[in-house]
């Protein structure tokens, strides 16, 4: 049997900012069936994670782009790889049958053909909702429990100022300080963001930094000691004050920096004097790092979701046309919560 997939491309690289037009919707003729001999896994796709570190992957150069096999560059036209959850349609590997859920790196499209290598797991029955596969349960998730708790080594009690913290790493990261007794101070770019943080989510304060003039000031006024641990998600203008702001001994998460991936001057530089003299560590770090201890996170976020003790916060768009917007809106904070596109139910 065949059918009509639609899948999305870049046209061309993408050097700033994206936008819509960057992007365009393909069809093509698709087969549901496999090849005799064959180990491919089809699969029909039903959620797309949508992630900021794909824009670097649309440059014609990134740093990230020989890094690890996640942050290759795309080539346009080309269908372009990401993690999604779908369901099996037919297969040629013994290992997965007609409508087992898995979970992998697959297309912005409606159907994929897998190999499986490309699968990540197979997922049993879940007693969530399978988005929170890619969110809180996924490697958002593990992005958040492996950078704050195995690179900032937390103590309860301590300071600490999470950036992008509505998003869906930052969210997660501000919980778990706060279930740990720490101080939280998240910052975001609305003032409905920074109602979220403070009223549904328990940080205990926060701010939107497209409203401050002076963020080496604006954290001096939030955290008046200093910040023991300070998670970044954003780079820039942001990281530098917040390196001023620093307690000696503090400890700097790098996950991402937003800021600097649509616009190619923009480059933080922080005062190397203080880190020297406050002896600060500042670390980057990829959630495939901590695929030793998944199992641990998963066990400890599963129990903090099911208790009601951690919030889960999603943004979902619908169909596959919605991709492009899905992710340009990442960069200009459309999002709140794990920005995901449902394709189909289960
Ligand atoms: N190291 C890893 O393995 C790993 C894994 C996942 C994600 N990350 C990184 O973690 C960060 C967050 O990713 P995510 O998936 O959780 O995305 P997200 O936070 O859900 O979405 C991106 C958010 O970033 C903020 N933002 C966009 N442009 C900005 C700018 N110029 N300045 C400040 N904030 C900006 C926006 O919120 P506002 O409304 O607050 O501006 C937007 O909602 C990204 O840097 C990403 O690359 C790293």
């Amino acid at each position: 049997m065949e059918v009509t997939n639609k899948y999305i491309v870049i046209k061309h690289h993408i050097e700033d900012a994206p936008n819509d037009s960057h992007f365009e919707v393909k069809n093509e003729a698709f087969g549901l069936s496999i090849n005799s001999g064959s180990d491919d896994v089809i699969v029909k796709n039903l959620y797309i994670s949508i992630d900021p570190y794909l824009i670097n992957r649309m440059k014609s150069y990134s740093a990230s782009h020989n890094a690890i096999s996640f942050s290759t560059p795309l080539t346009p036209g080309q269908a372009i790889d990401a993690i999604a959850i779908g369901k099996v349609v037919a297969s040629g590997n013994v290992k997965f049958v007609k409508d087992d859920l898995v979970m992998g790196v697959f297309t912005w499209g409606e159907y994929s053909v897998v190999k499986e290598q490309s699968i990540i797991k197979k997922l049993e029955s879940s007693e969530f909702p399978l988005t929170y596969h890619l969110g809180v349960l996924g490697f958002s998730g593990l992005t958040a429990y492996g950078g704050f708790f195995e690179i900032c080594k937390p103590q309860k009690g301590e300071k600490v100022f999470v950036s992008a913290a509505s998003g869906s790493v930052g969210n997660i990261v501000g919980q778990y300080a706060k279930l740990l007794g720490c101080y939280v101070v998240g910052c975001a770019g609305s003032q409905k963001k920074v109602g979220l943080l403070k009223e549904k989510l328990g940080f205990d304060d926060a701010f939107n930094y497209k409203e401050e003039t002076d963020l080496n000031s604006t954290l001096k006024r939030y955290f008046p000691d200093g910040i023991d641990i300070y998670f970044d998600n954003v780079g820039g203008e942001m990281l530098e004050a917040a390196i001023i702001n620093m307690k000696a001994f503090g400890r700097v998460a790098v996950c991402g920096i937003i800021s600097e991936y649509t616009d190619a001057e923009k480059r933080a530089s922080p005062n190397m004097l203080n880190i020297v003299y406050k002896r600060i560590t500042i670390r980057g770090f990829l959630a495939a790092d901590f695929m030793n201890i998944f199992a641990d996170f998963s066990a400890k976020t599963s129990d903090y979701v099911r208790n009601g003790q951690l919030q889960v916060i999603e943004d979902k768009s619908l169909g596959v046309e919605s991709i492009p917007s899905a992710f340009v809106g990442l960069f200009n904070g459309d999002n709140v919560g794990k920005k995901v596109v449902v394709l189909a139910g289960e």
